[in-house]
């Protein structure tokens, strides 16, 4: 059986006549003194080999006729320190367990690279990770020392991640059902947000029912910092101080998402805290969720993310521009792109293993021309308008000075258009305002797996 992780190997040595790719996982990171942050994989050595381990290496290897031979480097087995620190895997029982043909211990990095990189001319590995440019430098000086190697030495160093971020703009089945069960743990999240959200209720208490809820079933907590910001505070647009306490006719932009299998969701909703929009919060919030709709009309395969924020920005322009806060004419105000005053950021990115998953925007055809990626089935992104208005812009009408509208949903295109995988959270005024109505308590009984919870 081939495996998600041996086709992803395979096409992406498929992109390449010869040569050798070096995957580092990710390292533990110091928070103080001798304690760590919580690990979290490298992206890349998850989509490529799917271990879990910190201080490895993949090696994938393409030889010159066409035979493909992949190499991981894992700590080794060890007792006092896997007592201390949890059990390693060992290259014995990776060889068994992975999709890989040699394993050897991570001590023998500097000893077995140069060995396995002998005739490799063209070697690809990520430029901007300074570890693993000097690993790379250490086994070419290697290899050109022993002048009796008659075999080519690795002289052409090339960038890993276009090449590797290109392949994860399409999502295999696999991660599209990963993501799809981080939606579903959002929508929980969400509705249980909308529900306990009142006035008095602190932005810290609505952070850490989102955290416990994201956790709930294969979640493994939010994929970021999840964004709790009430009335101003949405005005910041990565406020994660989450500490304020949420205000009487103050709306909550809540921009969060659970994480599954390493894949990320990231949704935002707008609501009103106490539950019922006034009329002009329901007036702006209406122009943010019809750009949006004017956004997913133009969802078809073969246009662009830049078309569809090009799309977005117009409508929301308009709005401006009806609204008496800009002026000129529309092509005016998007030759100028004073809208961006109110519309600051994109439309959209790409989504999966990161929250900004890291794939390419543009594409090199060659011959110096970049293109602009085009959607194509299987592709994952946001879809994500948003209007801010300052307290003190005299330019805007004084109703709406001091808010912060985003909405934000996850799609990931098919053959005939796309999918919204977190269209059953709450979204139009109605369903807004019931779910703010909603009982927290049967939210969370309908949960399956609740160990605090009394059912
Ligand atoms: N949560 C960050 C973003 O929406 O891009
Ligand atoms: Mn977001
Ligand atoms: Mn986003």
């Amino acid at each position: 059986m081939v495996t998600d992780f041996k086709s992803r190997q395979e096409k992406l040595l498929g992109r390449i006549d010869h040569g050798a790719f070096i995957i580092p996982s990710a390292k533990l990171k110091t928070k103080s003194n001798d304690t760590e942050f919580p690990f979290r994989q490298n992206s890349f050595f998850k989509y490529f080999v799917g271990f879990e381990e910190d201080n490895a290496l993949l090696v994938l290897k393409k030889e010159r006729d066409g035979s493909i031979r992949r190499f991981l480097f894992v700590e080794p087995k060890d007792p006092t320190l896997e007592m201390w620190a949890g059990i390693r895997l060992g290259k014995e029982r990776a060889l068994e367990l992975l999709e890989v043909d040699e394993t050897y211990n991570n001590t023998d990095i500097e000893e077995k690279l140069p060995h396995i990189l002998s005739g490799v001319s063209e070697l690809y590995f990520n430029h901007y990770d300074p570890e693993s440019r000097e690993m790379v430098l250490k086994a070419s000086q290697t290899l050109s020392r022993q002048r009796k190697n008659k075999s080519p030495k690795p002289h052409s160093w090339k960038h890993s991640l276009p090449l590797m971020g290109e392949l994860r703009l399409v999502k295999d089945q696999s991660e599209i059902q990963a993501m799809k069960k981080a939606a579903k743990l959002t929508d929980v999240g969400m509705r249980a947000a909308m529900a306990l959200s009142r006035p008095g209720v602190n932005e810290k208490e609505i952070n850490t029912l989102l955290t416990y809820l994201f956790n709930q079933e294969q979640g493994e907590g939010p994929a970021y910092d999840s964004i709790v910001a009430g009335g101003e505070n949405a005005l910041i647009l990565h406020y994660i101080n989450n500490n304020m306490t949420l205000k009487e006719g103050d709306l909550l932009l809540i921009d969060a998402g659970a994480q599954v299998n390493t894949y990320a969701s990231d949704v935002t909703r707008t609501f009103p805290v106490n539950g019922k929009f006034t009329e002009a919060q329901a007036e702006l919030y209406s122009l943010v969720l019809d750009s949006q709709k004017a956004a997913m009309a133009h969802m078809k395969i073969g246009n662009t993310l830049g078309s569809i924020h090009l799309e977005t920005s117009k409508a929301l322009a308009t709005s401006l521009k009806d609204a008496g806060i800009l002026s000129g004419s529309l092509d005016e105000i998007m030759e100028t792109g004073s809208y961006r005053t109110y519309y600051p950021h994109g439309t959209g990115h790409w989504l999966g293993l990161d929250v900004h998953d890291e794939s390419p925007y543009l594409i090199d055809e060659g011959n110096d021309t970049l293109s602009d990626v085009c959607l194509e089935e299987g592709m994952a992104f946001t879809c994500e308008p948003g209007l801010y208005f300052p307290a003190d812009d005299k330019n805007v009408p004084s109703k709406w000075r001091g808010i912060g509208i985003r909405i934000e949903d996850d799609l990931i295109m098919n053959e005939s258009g796309f999918t919204n995988i977190t269209s059953s959270i709450p979204k139009e005024i109605k369903e807004v305002e019931e779910a703010c109505q909603g009982d927290l308590k049967s939210i969370l009984n309908k949960l399956e797996t609740l160990p605090l919870m009394a059912k």
